[in-house]
């Protein structure tokens, strides 16, 4: 449940993302799994003797580590220069290894903890040939495992079905074995970010077994088509720094509940007019490919980033082809600076999207001249849906005359 109450406050995010104007924020730091069981939130103070923190002898805890009274289930073995796992007492539920020198995963290390439900195993030295086979496999009530920023070349296979969330990225996988997602249900977040995965290793791999997947991120890899087979609950993709040239034009009709699509960093040319025409798409990040054209802006959308591509002129009508105003578009934010446009903005577009707050223009490139120099790199508007109404029955009228409606487009980017 943490999970999904985090995703309930991305807009939240995203709204602070806007201001801050900086795209390439961590996906980790966004969903953290709430320490809604154990805290894992507090600070191992070197200058505290945390020996006394034993409450019962080396049986309760490994002599390495640390444990609470308080929260008697979890050990904290991070930071040590840990070469090995230590001893885990059999009635341990949340195991702290981040942050040592840990280079293998022994079966016997795991023997007597299968009530296991979290490993945090990040930052060390793990490689692939030194995790025995089978060792997570056995740990039936495993709900999250975070390998993130290791040596790891394969994809660690096999794991629990218990399994959650699963956190690889920062490593060198260039392997996912044929039946590695198999039977792997109730996974909902899945990491793979940085690693060496490309097209081969998700065909035929059967991503849509994965039922509960809401969660997907595949950056920085050398993909260069979209994954196929995505499961139908996905809600969140990423996929930036990859080489992906292409989106088929029906992709997206088996993944409805798209919330929030980044593409940044591909090779992109051209998409389908329609292709984003998904009713939940909130955020949708184009950024640094080579788009020319704008494209069909489904209704839910807030924020849309198409900054360093080469398009030259934002067509509002192929964006936003007709008005309805009852179900108005949402869309809040539009970043474009760094492509070539030579031209503002049509009117049109205040009306097309009525809550738009932000047209970030920035910096145009290519043969732009000096005196072509945009004139206000941030056109910003507030309007109120009352203020909206007012102008828009005003544009009905005698739009061009208002005086308000002037004084705006002396905020409009010209260029001259
Ligand atoms: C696991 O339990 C068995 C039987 O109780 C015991 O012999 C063995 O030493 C234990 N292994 C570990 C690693 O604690
Ligand atoms: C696991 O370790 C990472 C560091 O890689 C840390 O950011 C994260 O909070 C840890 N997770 C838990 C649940 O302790
Ligand atoms: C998947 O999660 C459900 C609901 O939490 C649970 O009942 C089920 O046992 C889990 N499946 C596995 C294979 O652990
Ligand atoms: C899409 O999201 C809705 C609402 O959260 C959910 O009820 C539905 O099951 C999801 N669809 C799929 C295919 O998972
Ligand atoms: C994408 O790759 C570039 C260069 O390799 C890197 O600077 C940037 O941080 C990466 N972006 C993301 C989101 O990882
Ligand atoms: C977008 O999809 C909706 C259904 O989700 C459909 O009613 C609408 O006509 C589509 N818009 C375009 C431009 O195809
Ligand atoms: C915008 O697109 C529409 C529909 O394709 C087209 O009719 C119109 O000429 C375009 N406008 C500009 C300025 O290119």
């Amino acid at each position: 449940m943490g999970f999904l109450s985090q995703l309930s406050i991305m807009p939240l995010l995203f709204v602070a993302m806007v201001f801050c104007q900086h795209e390439d924020y961590d996906f980790e730091d966004e969903y953290d799994p709430e320490p809604d069981e154990q805290p894992s939130l507090f600070h191992i103070n070197p200058s505290v003797d945390y020996e006394v923190s034993h409450f019962s002898g080396p049986l309760r805890c490994a002599k390495e580590c640390f444990c609470l009274t308080a929260f008697p289930l979890s050990m904290y073995c991070d930071h040590r220069k840990l070469k090995m796992i230590p001893a885990i007492p059999i009635h341990i539920q949340q195991l702290y290894l981040q942050y040592n020198n840990i280079e293998a995963v022994s079966s016997q290390s795991f023997a007597n903890v299968t009530i296991l439900r979290e490993i945090n195993l990040s930052h060390n030295k793990i490689n692939s040939y030194m995790i025995d086979y089978g060792v997570f496999a056995k740990l039936g009530n495993l709900v999250q495992l975070h390998l993130q920023h290791n040596e790891l070349e394969e994809f660690p296979f096999p794991l629990p079905n218990s399994l959650e969330q699963l956190l690889l990225g920062f490593n060198k996988i260039s392997r996912l074995p044929a039946n590695a997602l198999q039977g792997l249900v109730n996974v909902t977040m899945l990491d793979l970010c940085n690693n060496n995965l490309d097209d081969s290793d998700f065909k035929g791999k059967q991503l849509s077994n994965m039922k509960n997947l809401m969660q997907i991120n595949l950056c920085n890899n050398r993909l260069q088509n979209m994954p196929p087979d995505l499961p139908s609950s996905l809600m969140y993709l990423s996929l930036e720094n990859n080489s992906i040239s292409y989106i088929p034009e029906n992709y997206f009709n088996k993944l409805p509940n798209i919330t929030a699509l980044r593409l940044s960093n591909n090779n992109l040319q051209e998409v389908p007019y329609k292709v984003f025409n998904l009713s939940n798409l909130v955020e949708l990040n184009l950024g640094h490919n080579k788009l020319k054209q704008t494209f069909y802006i489904p209704r839910s959308l807030q924020h849309l980033y198409i900054e360093d591509n080469d398009i030259e002129i934002v067509n509002i009508t192929l964006m936003c082809p007709f008005i309805d105003p009852v179900n108005t578009n949402q869309l809040t934010y539009i970043r474009m600076d760094q492509n070539k446009l030579t031209a503002p903005i049509s009117t049109y577009a205040f009306f097309c999207f009525p809550h738009i707050r932000i047209i970030y223009y920035g910096e145009q490139k290519g043969t732009v001249s000096q005196s072509t120099q945009l004139r206000t790199p941030v056109f910003q508007r507030f309007l109120t849906p009352d203020e909206y109404e007012e102008a828009r029955n005003e544009h009905e009228v005698e739009y061009e005359h208002e005086e308000d409606v002037v004084e705006r487009e002396e905020d409009y980017i010209y260029l001259h």
